[in-house]
């Protein structure tokens, strides 16, 4: 027999890890505990494990009393744990934190007006056969101006106030390069890479460099049309926008054709509709000149051809009643979310 009695060490062992157990506070203290006593090399096990080297006689005896003190620190590992879970509940109920409220509400993203007012416009021509194309924001002064009949030091310069980028200059130090003013510069570039018949409308942004008010604001989307063919004339054009004015706003609006100078477009126009008792601006529009006709390679006896510019925000104003167009860029959710659902 060794000194110390074997079935007093089991005990004084049980004792000490149950005081131990008592004490300890949270999920992580148990793991280790457990590890300490009940691991494979835990101390517990390790007392179970000898019980083969003690004498035949004695081993029932010791290894009856190691199981039992097995199971008794399983069970109250179990009712520690139990305990330790419970204490978390408890402070999850407190009033720190109130679990019976109701959840926050997830924010859904949704379109903006101009973009939802876009597809609307868009769809429209597409039913009428026309393709969407799209172009750069940031453009070349020959797009955007040069090649649109507007040279360098033209007075129609001003109908355009410009944001120039510094980042290019032309040999007379003269930018180059800047935020395109409208969506006109795609009649250039689409005329550059396809053949007639041609049937287009082109959505974009744009930008002008100048003071805002309720009805101008210096960032605004555009939709561009462009059609040339054979035999194209301004009843085609007025036709066109007559229909579309209708189907988007409603059949029996009026509208007014009138003369207006676009330096790339003769004859040019201007469309308005009759909204109360006003005549409202809505779009410039034209029969494409022959010079850019021309200028694509194409004979201008043969194909002819109109274009057309609107502002999406203008129908968008109409259609919901918004009475300031800087209400589009400011990016208040007040205004923002009273726009829903159609996409
Ligand atoms: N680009 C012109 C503008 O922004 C509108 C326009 C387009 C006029 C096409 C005629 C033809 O004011």
């Amino acid at each position: 027999m060794p000194d110390n009695n074997p079935l007093e060490e089991l005990e004084s062992l049980r004792v000490a890890a149950l005081g131990e157990l008592d004490t300890i506070p949270d999920e992580v203290g148990l793991d280790a505990w457990r590890v300490a006593y009940l691991g494979r090399s835990g101390k517990l096990t390790q007392v179970l494990r000898s019980v083969s080297a003690l004498p035949p006689a004695e081993r029932p005896l010791l290894g009856a009393a190691g199981n039992k003190a097995k199971v008794s620190l399983e069970e109250h590992f179990g009712a520690r744990r139990t305990a330790i879970n419970n204490v978390r509940l408890d402070a999850l109920a407190d009033d720190a934190i109130d679990i019976t409220l109701p959840g926050r509400q997830a924010t859904v993203g949704r379109l903006h007006p101009s973009t939802m007012i876009l597809r609307e416009i868009t769809e429209i021509f597409r039913g009428m056969g026309f393709q969407i194309v799209e172009g750069p924001e940031v453009e070349r002064d020959y797009y955007n101006f040069e090649a649109l009949n507007i040279p360098k030091d033209h007075p129609a310069r001003d109908m355009f106030d410009t944001f120039w980028l510094d980042a290019n200059k032309d040999a007379e130090g003269r930018f180059t390069t800047l935020l395109r003013t409208h969506t006109s510069p795609m009649q250039i570039r689409y005329l550059e890479a396809h053949q007639p018949p041609i049937r287009v409308v082109v959505p974009g942004t744009c930008y002008r460099y100048e003071a805002t008010d309720a009805a101008h604001e210096w960032m605004l989307t555009q939709i561009e049309g462009l059609v040339i063919d054979e035999n194209i004339s301004f009843p085609h054009l007025k036709g066109t926008l007559e229909s579309f004015v209708h189907r988007f706003l409603g059949p029996g609006l009026e509208t007014r054709f009138r003369c207006d100078y676009f330096p790339f477009v003769e004859p040019g126009a201007e469309l308005s509709i009759r909204w109360g008792d006003r005549w409202l601006e809505m779009l410039g529009a034209g029969m494409v000149h022959p010079e850019i006709i021309e200028a694509a390679g194409l004979d201008p006896e043969r194909y002819t051809g109109f274009a057309f510019g609107m502002g999406v925000e203008r129908f968008a104003m109409l259609r919901y009643g918004i009475e300031d167009i800087r209400n589009f860029y400011q990016n208040d959710l007040r205004f923002l979310q009273q726009f829903r659902g159609v996409s």
